[in-house]
């Protein structure tokens, strides 16, 4: 087994190049996560046999400090530099890398590098399982890889059958096991990225697509949501994957919303449709919400715009909670049931502060939507529920609360097999929240159309 040193501030890369390096190189990477710690690491000698690093991180010149040190020390460690943006890229003193996410490449270098042929490579063990949703896969024709299925699974592995080879039609099975109650599949780990990456395209290409009927929008959409909550379970971070495929929803759901009322009721088509609930409360907490915000008397399209973005992300560190136990609903709920681990629970009391957080990573973030999505619960410090809606919240965070409250009745009545009582709703709203501020929100209410 070779070792190497990995300077990187990326933990979505980290992560990749980690597993991938170890599967088909044998190659235990250290990882150090500044400049100044990879220094610190190369002045002890510990780097190993091969260094990679981004070019930049922050401000710093990584490849060149590292280059410089390495001189100084009188090793000659090869180092490979990701990126372009170090004053050593393109020289022969380091291997560049292009800057993307590209782990083939990565992997092809660092087994040159290290004289790992591939027949070498063949002989690694068949590296483990990556788990993706069934709701993803449903997007392929024809199976994207290998696909597999968790048979039975102790607390330190599993066992799997193959479902499918790769290029076979599986739709057929796709269905049997999503009837099953199924909601993960697994793929090999190796081809993760370039399955999130084809994923990431169809469901683009779908949501361009100004044919798609309003239910298969919905259910891009929905694909697409689970694609970002995935995403950002996993890494916490906002990449440029994310923000692609959350722009395109985003501007899919304002399509939905836009264009559907001409076919039929908004709401009721959406609460038809066969999504997670997750999702669904965000559609319809999104129509809801502009609505409002249309009729109060201090709401413009700014507002509109921005609350759209917030319905978009603010569960969203709930995606793969949801999606691992795919009969939760309300989020008040969600706390108290024990099917859930501890470590999902605390996810869930901090959802709003997580979210909030990353979303002011994203660029353009329009203004105040970390506020609104840390009080979505109404507490101001993202924490837990309240159970008492006081007047310390901002007046859009209010607009987004009362909009979920409506939703979740509305879904209430879905489930009681009924039709919805919009007097009956308003009625349940007032009852739940009795301060003045919110009185005038729920007034807006009683012009909303199914
Ligand atoms: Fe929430
Ligand atoms: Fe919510």
């Amino acid at each position: 087994m070779a070792r190497g040193l990995l300077v990187s501030d990326h933990p979505l890369l980290n992560d990749l190049y980690s597993f991938n390096l170890k599967a088909f190189v044998d190659l235990e990477l250290m990882v150090k996560t500044s400049l100044s710690e990879a220094l610190t690491v190369l002045r002890g000698g510990s780097q190993g046999d091969i260094i990679i690093t981004l070019s930049r991180i922050n401000d710093e010149d990584c490849g060149e400090s590292i280059v410089d040190t390495l001189e100084e020390l009188k090793a000659d460690t090869p180092v490979v530099v990701i990126g372009e943006r170090s004053s050593v890229s393109n020289t022969n003193k380091v291997y560049t890398l292009p800057p993307n996410l590209n782990v083939p490449i990565v992997v092809k270098k660092s087994a040159e590098i290290l004289g790992v042929t591939a027949k070498d490579m063949m002989a690694k063990e068949v590296p483990d399982h990556y788990p993706v949703a069934l709701s993803l896969m449903e997007n392929f024709d024809v199976s994207p890889c290998e696909i597999f299925v968790l048979v039975s699974k102790t607390s330190t592995s599993g066992e799997f059958v193959k479902l499918c080879d790769s290029g076979a039609p599986f739709q057929g099975k796709v269905r049997e096991y999503k009837e099953k109650g199924t909601v993960k599949l697994y793929i090999p780990s190796s081809e993760r990225l370039k399955v999130v990456n084809q994923v990431s395209k169809i469901v683009i290409e779908k949501l361009d697509d100004p044919s798609l009927e309003p239910d298969d929008r919905i259910r891009a959409t929905e694909s697409g949501y689970d694609l970002v909550g995935g995403l950002l379970g996993e890494a916490k971070e906002v990449t440029p994957e994310v923000i692609k495929i959350s722009k395109k929803c985003m501007e899919a759901v304002a399509n939905i919303i836009k264009e559907v009322p001409r076919v039929k009721g908004l709401l009721l088509t959406i609460l038809d449709n066969k999504t997670g609930y997750l999702y669904l409360h965000s559609v319809m907490g999104t129509y809801i919400a502009r609505h409002i915000v249309r009729e109060i008397s201090w709401g413009s399209e700014e507002h509109a715009e921005k609350l759209s973005f917030v319905f978009f992300f603010h569960d969203m560190f709930l995606a793969p909670i949801f999606s691992k136990h795919p009969s939760l609903q309300f989020e008040e709920d969600v706390i108290f049931k024990e099917e859930l681990s501890d470590k999902e629970k605390e996810v869930v009391l901090n959802h709003a502060r997580l979210a909030s957080e990353m979303i002011k990573t994203f660029p353009r973030c329009p203004m105040g939507s970390d506020a609104i999505i840390l009080q979505h619960h109404g507490m101001t410090n993202g924490v837990g529920f309240t159970l008492d809606y006081k007047d310390d919240i901002s007046p859009l965070a209010k607009v987004l609360i009362v909009s979920e409250a409506f939703v979740e009745e509305l879904i209430r009545y879905k489930d009681a097999n009924k039709g919805p009582d919009l007097e009956h709703v308003i009625e349940v709203l007032r009852a739940k929240f009795t301060k003045h501020t919110y009185k005038k929100i729920i007034d807006c209410l009683e012009t909303i159309s199914f």
